[in-house]
């Protein structure tokens, strides 16, 4: 997603400046062009060798340096830049920003650039708290700058509160948010994912082999794309993605009701979940002890969501999944039908590299006018990617012909 593009990071004097050094490697494992100045106060806690070495760029670390100004200016670097990051972000920095004095080489790039602006500040609990600093973030947020804000729990200073640097995986996943065109501003959108789990017993459940990944991807590429997404999963041993409204449930019903709750108010619904079309008639409230000879689990159908989705659709546009093993476009050709879908995306689990349990898939989508497109392997985020973009077509031509 970062491939080529040009991120400037400003690192500046805080205990988690040593957390820059992930920051700038997994931006650079991205394919971004890592740049990094250093405030003076920065160089105490994590040496420009370091973060030269990971960024594979010479580190800035003054205003005028003419060995520096001769390599890359400060003004080029405010210039060139894509974005500009700044992680940690002391209070100083923020003030210094907030009050836009420029009286070394980061502040005065932060003055001299035009890219959009993250700040990632980390300090100690009553520091953060200070109301000189918040009404700083408060002022340069108003003013556009995008203030990832820090976490909860132990500091290095011993105390335990708010103050604590974002992780930098969410960091780079602001960064990413930031870079990616807001064509989804807007909509909002129901992501369900996972498996279901239909209890037996109190220690046991029957499941499928979701591991939630997809639905996780679509959730995660709405949200960078400005939609409002509402992700209703199922027991995944996934983090739930940064900016979005979680729900974790575990039966179908329980699904089904999340959806229902949300459905008046959502624009898209992506059914991206296994969600189980059976469960046991009976659910023990005891541990069922073992016996003699074999046992039988009755079982009864679960609601489908889906086409009861389908049946009050209204103006939203329906996506569903079909996982198949077989017959796969006609399968899914029929479940669209029957479902009342815009999209469905029809998965071959039997293909390495689709399904469940990895980061890609080979799907074909298939749109309500009959339109089918085959996708190569691809990353689930890049799938992602294009079902939103095929959403985005169907919903500017509303009332296409169909193809068959
Ligand atoms: N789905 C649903 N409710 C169910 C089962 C499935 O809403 N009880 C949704 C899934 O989230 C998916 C789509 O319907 O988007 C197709 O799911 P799939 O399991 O492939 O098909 P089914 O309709 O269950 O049909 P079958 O099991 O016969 O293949």
């Amino acid at each position: 997603m970062l491939t080529g593009k040009n991120i400037v990071l400003g690192v500046t004097g805080g205990i988690a400046a040593y957390k820059a050094a992930e920051i700038v490697r997994l931006l650079v494992q991205e394919g971004a062009i890592v740049r990094v100045i250093m405030s003076k106060n920065a160089q105490e806690f994590i040496t420009p060798l370091t973060l030269q070495t990971l960024s594979g760029n010479p580190v800035s670390t003054e205003t005028f340096s003419l060995t520096q100004e001769s390599q890359i200016g400060h003004i080029r670097l405010a210039d060139t830049a894509d974005l500009v990051l700044i992680a940690p972000a002391t209070a100083n920095v923020i003030a210094k920003l907030a009050h836009g004095l420029a009286d070394d080489l980061l502040t005065t790039v932060l003055l001299a650039t035009t890219a959009p602006v993250l700040i990632a500040p980390a300090m100690n609990v009553h520091m953060y708290a200070h109301p000189l600093v918040q009404e700083n973030l408060r002022k340069l947020a108003s003013l556009g700058y995008r203030i990832i804000e820090p976490t909860e729990g132990f500091l290095a200073c011993g105390y335990e509160g708010k103050g604590r640097l974002a992780e930098p995986g969410d960091i780079v996943e602001e960064v990413r948010a930031a870079l990616t065109p807001k064509d989804l501003q807007g909509e909002r959108i129901i992501v369900t994912a996972g498996p279901n789990a239909e209890p037996i017993d109190p220690v046991r459940f029957i499941s499928n082999r979701s591991t939630g990944k997809m639905g996780f991807a679509m959730a995660r590429v709405a949200w960078r794309r400005g939609a409002e997404v509402t992700l209703v999963s199922g027991p995944t041993a996934l983090p739930p993605p940064r900016g979005v409204r979680f729900l974790a449930v575990r039966t179908a019903r329980e699904m089904q009701q999340a959806v229902l709750q949300h459905y008046p108010q959502a624009t898209i619904v992506v059914s991206a979940a296994a969600i189980a079309d059976y469960r046991p008639v009976h659910v023990a409230p005891q541990k069922i002890k073992k016996g003699e000879g074999t046992v039988v689990l009755e079982l009864t159908r679960n609601p489908d969501v889906l086409a009861e989705l389908g049946q009050q659709k209204g103006n939203r546009l329906l996506v569903g999944f079909a996982t198949e093993t077989e017959e796969v476009v006609q399968n899914a050709v029929r479940k669209l039908r029957s479902k009342n879908l815009d999209l469905i995306v029809a998965n071959d689990v039997t293909q390495e590299g689709a399904g469940f349990a990895v980061d890609t898939n080979i799907v074909t989508l298939i749109d309500r006018t009959g339109k089918i497109e085959a996708l190569p392997r691809l990353s689930k985020d890049e799938v992602a990617s294009i079902i939103y973009d095929r959403l985005l077509a169907l919903k500017a031509s509303p009332n296409v012909p169909e193809h068959c």
